[in-house]
């Protein structure tokens, strides 16, 4: 079975069981603090997505969110351990916890494979909606079997973009706070829906124009930095320096209106928080 073929069937599996207990009421557990949750289905949703991937493909490597302990110390230095894998896949069961635990409808399962770190397939499945984003290096990025293609807007002032409040490090919502006060008059109207890989399939598929957050995981991005690239798009961390499987403070946009974007958040003084974070 083709790698994208494999990832499909393991989104589409792990989208059925969250599918299932979307409305139900749920073991909710705090992570690293009351803002960082995770739940059962979150947990056996990354197993059955293990299973599908790794009996497909034994010899593969699996960063999953949930198999790694909270906190930003602890992922960063689970993907130093885990890079060096020729074949890695990173996957996120529930982008978008805690509006999966609040019955708010805005989540995906989000699972990207590298090979020697550069991504080939990825995948963002929208359960609820029954949307699935496809993309394979070289090959275009699709919904739902159509091809999809990035907006053609040529000005942030033209853009609706969007931007999510980090869960884990401390400063970083404040930080995000001053970006959002300086894009907002400067935009068209700014969105953060909670969900970080879904907003990059709407940029992949030009609902958005653009997208930034501080402080992702290579689970929260790799699947959507691909659907991006894939679909005419750009991807680079705040500082403008191209999408690695190690930026977690990243802008991604239909490409016309990066470097506007990167402009901006420069001003505000938003593209990091200055405490050795990579970025
Ligand atoms: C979170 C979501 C959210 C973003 C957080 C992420 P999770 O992922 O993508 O939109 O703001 O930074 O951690 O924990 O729901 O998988
Ligand atoms: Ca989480
Ligand atoms: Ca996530
Ligand atoms: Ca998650």
């Amino acid at each position: 079975m083709s790698y994208l073929k494999t990832a499909i069937r393991a989104a589409r599996e792990a989208g059925e069981l969250i599918r299932r207990h979307t409305y139900e009421a749920k073991e909710v557990k705090e992570k690293s603090s009351v803002h960082d949750l995770v739940t059962e289905v979150d947990q056996a949703a990354e197993e059955r997505i293990r299973d599908v991937l790794l009996s497909a493909h034994p010899d593969h490597a699996i960063l999953g969110e949930e198999g790694v302990e909270a906190g930003v110390e602890a992922s960063k230095a689970a993907l130093e351990e885990h890079r060096v894998h020729e074949h890695l896949w990173m996957v996120d069961p529930i982008d978008g916890t805690t509006n999966f635990v609040h019955g708010f409808p805005f989540f995906c399962v989000s699972i990207g494979l590298s090979r020697r770190e550069e991504l080939v397939a990825g995948v963002v499945y929208d359960p609820l909606r029954d949307e699935l984003f496809t993309a394979e290096k070289g090959k275009g990025a699709y919904l739902n079997g159509r091809p999809i293609c990035v907006s053609a807007e040529q000005e942030l002032s033209h853009s609706l973009v969007a931007t999510g409040f980090p869960a884990g490090a401390k400063g970083a919502r404040r930080v995000n706070v001053k970006g959002i006060l300086h894009l907002s008059p400067r935009c068209r109207n700014i969105r953060a829906g909670g969900a970080a890989a879904l907003h990059l399939a709407y940029v992949a598929s030009g609902r958005l124009s653009g997208f930034w957050e501080l402080d992702l995981n290579a689970w929260d991005l790799a699947a959507g930095s691909l659907l991006i690239r894939e679909a005419g798009g750009r991807v680079s961390d705040t500082l403008g320096r191209p999408y690695d499987i190690g930026v977690r403070h990243i802008v991604a946009t239909n490409g016309a209106v990066h470097d506007e974007l990167l402009a901006a958040l420069k001003e505000s003084e938003a593209t990091g928080y200055g405490d050795g974070l990579r970025v």
